[in-house]
């Protein structure tokens, strides 16, 4: 791939034809791997991405749990045969930094203090990549996790954005990432609060400001994209289908459950000891992940270390 003669035409469109605060079209799967207790196969322009999140399991070996928590851990990889030149096949430097601050980027939603000892695992693979891919996996990453049920304050977008040219442009093409001036990706909460941030090149304190404000309204966008998958997977099941596949395992009964992502729950008290039944109110907004509110984090972790416990039902399996 050369350097494009320039980046823009006559009307100001983008090589691809985007307008510069266009995002590329996004296509999302839900559920596609039948191992992994979640996934998502996503596509962003040219990339494809798969993403499976396995657990809340037991982390073995034992002197790696935490007895207040679970850990995330985030594998982000690109196939060998995902770009041009081959890639050697193994982690590298690049990939395991993506893999550090992707997991840094759930940290703030994941509701890790409910799964003590526990591990969930995050695999993100890229099959084809075309710039993005970090944004991309992360974007997967999330809807694996919501498939996989795992309790979340809400849903993370992520997206990237860039200079090219003198001209801020949201969700850099291949070209623009490559020999453009600045790139920029960004993960944010539903809330919009930043989870990741990184950049290459140079921006101005001005324009750094701007591409701020356009990645937000990419990520609202990403976000949508994202609801309306989890929406058409899960709305296609009965209601009794929902709520066996939504039982979420707890240390505290009472625990507070709510939605903020189009569901609606409530805690079935005819449920026996730890276990909490997640229901849909409505047919047509049955969504198997569950969104707990911001104060139900607060509440203390739970003390109960003990391994036995672990066994009868701490971990979701
Ligand atoms: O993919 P992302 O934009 O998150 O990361 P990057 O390091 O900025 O890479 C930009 C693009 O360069 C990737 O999406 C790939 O298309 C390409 N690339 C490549 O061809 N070979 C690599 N070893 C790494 C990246």
């Amino acid at each position: 791939m050369s350097k494009p003669e320039k980046f823009f035409d006559e009307n100001g469109l983008r090589l691809d034809g985007r307008r510069v605060d266009e995002i590329r079209p996004m296509k999302i799967e839900v559920g596609v791997l039948s191992r992994a207790d979640g996934s998502c196969y996503l596509e962003w322009g040219n990339n494809k991405v798969l993403a499976g999140v396995f657990g809340p399991r037991e982390l073995h070996p034992r002197r790696m749990q935490r007895p207040d928590t679970a850990i995330v851990r985030y594998r982000y990889n690109m196939a060998a045969f995902s770009v041009e030149d081959r890639i050697r096949p193994g982690p590298n430097r690049r990939s395991t930094e993506i893999s550090k601050v992707s997991r840094e980027a759930f940290e703030p939603v994941v509701m890790t203090h409910l799964y003590p000892s526990a591990v969930i695992d995050v695999f993100a693979e890229v099959l084809q990549a075309d710039a993005g891919t970090r944004t991309a996996a992360i974007n997967a990453a999330a809807i694996a996790l919501a498939d996989a049920g795992i309790p979340m304050k809400g849903l993370v977008s992520a997206c990237a954005v860039g200079k090219v040219d003198g001209k801020l442009v949201l969700d850099l093409g291949k070209e623009e990432d490559n020999y453009g001036d600045a790139d920029l990706p960004v993960a944010m909460t539903q809330d919009g609060d930043i989870t990741l941030i990184q950049m290459d090149g140079n921006l101005t304190q001005d324009e750094f400001k701007e591409a701020m404000e356009m990645v937000k309204v990419g990520g609202k966008q990403i976000l949508e994209i994202q609801r309306e998958a989890l929406k058409s997977k899960f709305s296609q099941f009965k209601t009794e289908e929902i709520e066996e596949a939504a039982v979420i395992e707890t240390p505290e009964p009472d625990a507070t459950i709510d939605e903020t992502v189009g569901i609606e729950t409530e805690v079935d008290e005819s449920v026996e000891t730890d276990t909490e039944v997640i229901e849909t109110e409505d047919d047509n907004e049955k969504v198997g992940a569950v969104f707990v509110e911001d104060d139900a984090n607060d509440k203390e972790p739970d003390e109960n270390t003990d391994d036995e416990d672990v066994e009868e039902g701490e971990i979701n399996e």
